[in-house]
């Protein structure tokens, strides 16, 4: 069932969130807004907050945020339109009974409509997979023993050898080319016209959280190039903040989840009975990736193929993981390639089995390290030792640091005090630290470099909702254009244009994402906060996000430019102009 966007608006305006929520959590008044603890995560002191003013919560803890259909999703599991249904009783507003008239479907919004799509040509290749169409491809999956079950819950189907029945299909269901082209299904070319991208491929269904369709996977049956076709991203499918598999997993209600690298592992893993399997499509682990799986859990077990692609993969990954707060642990899938392959040969127990070896991460790190010395040689063992000291140096909690430097020296067999000693020597070389903190710089380097931008576009859009009057002295710097994340940028869209029409009201933007994830990840660009002490210093900080965004925002383009583009180019010249005769702006906020 469809509803107008202008009734959920009105469900949503008659439901105050500072009264709906106390129904759930006590609240307390401090300042604009209401504190108390957390429904969400575990805590003593209250850090979730709800602000009338921007009709939001957000917990500063944890993360989870979003407008009062939000909540209700969150805390009774409802799905939107039970929370709508629960909110308009609540109010007494009375939804039409009846479905919408064909004009209300094409106002849905785009995303609706690819998602549309999508299920459209899931179901399309679901079930040539299940007709004469399909036999090679099904012969090729129970080869691989799959099960008509597995086949099933993972929505496997085919894309057959033509190279357009999708196209006239989907046509014949009356979708529009232009459609088509933003669903990413078809290639379009200046010859030929529009076509299928998958033809003749086993077809994965990639869903998000909320099982939805977001994009596909197609392989080659057999050994044909490139193995594995997948989606371009499109405005429903972000393969940074998406995991295969995971809208089974949150549901496994298991401890620990397993990250591996491809479909087949995942399927093969749910089949053996590990639903807690997820994969990152194609792509490394992301800084988005983790924050999605520290939702779910508070540990990983990767289970990266045991190649050197695969142990590199690992290395990346584990800091990443740290960095969210997650521990890592190492399964050792030797002597096989992959878990698909491990639990073909040796079944779900030795899985298990090797689940419950995992090595710490640390310890994998060093092992790793290992390889780079020659532990025969006194010499080499000794730098090798000197190099392990220096890296258990990186726990900062004293317990944790003894812990592994015990474990350090069991392993590799020395005493426990002369390791520490080296330790300690280590931390007492300054310089030690100053060339460590270094290297962890150049690391970190980049990924602050964005993470200080996307935090100065949180801030500023923060801020735009906070400060009245703020969006005028802006206007003239600053277009939505000019945020560098996709969903930022539309974001800023959207408030600029009630900034504009100088009705401000976020919690409405956030309606506009249907998944509690998305809604979460806004209600954060609306509650950015730093510790400044007086006007003074919010204006300068004000200064700077600005420039900063603009710096970005430019280099970004400059990026992008297709060198034929001479409008692009101009304006770009002209916008590096203005940024230079900017040189430290000051916004004032009287
Ligand atoms: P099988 O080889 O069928 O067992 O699949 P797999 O899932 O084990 O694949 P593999 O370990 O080779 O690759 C891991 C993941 O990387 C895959 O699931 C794909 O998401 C991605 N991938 C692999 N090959 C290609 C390719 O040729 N192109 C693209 N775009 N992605 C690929
Ligand atoms: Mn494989």
């Amino acid at each position: 069932m469809y509803y107008p966007e202008e009734l959920i608006e009105e469900i949503r305006a008659r439901n105050d969130i500072v009264s709906v929520i106390s129904e759930y959590v006590k609240l307390q008044r401090r300042g604009s807004s209401y504190f108390g603890l957390c429904p969400f995560h575990n805590e003593k002191s209250p850090s979730f907050s709800v602000s009338p003013d921007k009709q939001m919560y957000y917990c500063f803890g944890c993360g989870a945020g979003g407008n009062v259909f939000t909540f209700l999703q969150e805390y009774e599991n409802y799905s939107f339109p039970e929370a709508l249904k629960y909110l308009a009783d609540r109010a007494g507003v009375e939804l039409p009974k009846e479905e919408l008239s064909q004009e209300a479907r094409r106002q849905q919004d785009l995303k609706t409509q690819i998602l549309n799509v999508n299920k459209m040509a899931a179901k399309y290749f679901y079930y040539q997979l299940r007709s004469e169409n399909g036999k090679q491809a099904m012969e090729y999956l129970k080869k691989r023993e799959l099960s008509p079950e597995t086949m099933k819950s993972f929505g496997l189907g085919y894309a057959n050898k033509y190279s357009n029945d999708l196209y006239l299909y989907l046509k014949k269901q009356g979708i529009s080319d232009e459609l088509l082209k933003e669903s990413g299904l078809m290639n379009v070319d200046e010859k030929r016209g529009m076509y299928d991208k998958f033809w003749n491929r086993v077809i994965f269904p990639i869903m998000d959280v909320n099982n939805r369709v977001i994009g596909f996977g197609g392989r080659v049956m057999g050994d044909g190039k490139p193995k594995y076709l997948n989606s371009p991203e499109t405005k429903v499918f972000d393969k940074s903040r998406n995991l295969y598999g995971l809208n089974v997993a949150r549901t496994s209600r298991k401890k620990q989840f397993l990250l591996c690298e491809g479909y087949m592992d995942v399927i093969s893993l749910h089949q053996a009975g590990f639903k807690n399997a997820v994969a990152s499509l194609g792509t490394a682990l992301t800084t988005q990736h983790a924050g999605l799986l520290k939702r779910y859990t508070n540990e990983v077990i990767l289970t990266y193929d045991s190649d050197e692609a695969g142990v590199r993969a690992a290395l990346r990954a584990i800091p990443i993981l740290k960095a969210a707060g997650i521990s890592a642990r190492v399964l050792h899938m030797d002597p096989y390639k992959d878990p698909d392959e491990f639990i073909k040969a040796l079944g779900a127990e030795a899985f298990q089995e090797r689940i419950d070896q995992a090595q710490n991460s640390f310890l994998f790190e060093l092992s790793i390290l290992e390889n780079q010395y020659n532990l025969k040689d006194p010499e080499g063992k000794t730098a090798f030792f000197e190099k392990a000291a220096e890296k258990l140096l990186e726990f900062d909690q004293e317990l944790e640091r003894e812990n592994y430097i015990q474990a350090v020296a069991e392993k590799y067999r020395i005493s426990f005090d002369s390791l520490r000693r080296m330790v300690n020597r280590q931390a007492m070389k300054g310089v030690v630290k100053k060339e460590r903190e270094k290297d962890r710089e150049v690391q970190k380097r980049q990924q602050t470099r964005e993470d200080g931008g996307r935090t100065c576009q949180k801030l500023l859009l923060t801020w735009l909702i906070e400060k009245k009057g703020l969006y005028d002295r802006l206007k003239a710097y600053l277009a939505p254009s000019d945020f560098t994340d996709p969903l930022y940028r539309e974001v800023a869209e959207k408030l600029f244009e009630q900034l504009k029409a100088g009705e401000v009201n976020p919690a409405r933007i956030l309606s506009a994402y249907e998944d509690t994830e998305r809604q979460r990840e806004v209600a954060a660009l609306f509650n950015a906060h730093v510790e400044l002490d007086n006007k003074h210093e919010m204006e300068k900080a004000l200064g700077e996000a600005v420039r900063r965004i603009l710096e970005d925002s430019i280099a970004f383009r400059t990026q992008m430019l297709d060198p034929l583009d001479m409008k692009g180019l101009q304006a770009l010249i002209a916008d590096k102009r203005r940024l230079e005769a900017m040189g430290n702006l000051q916004i004032s906020l009287d």
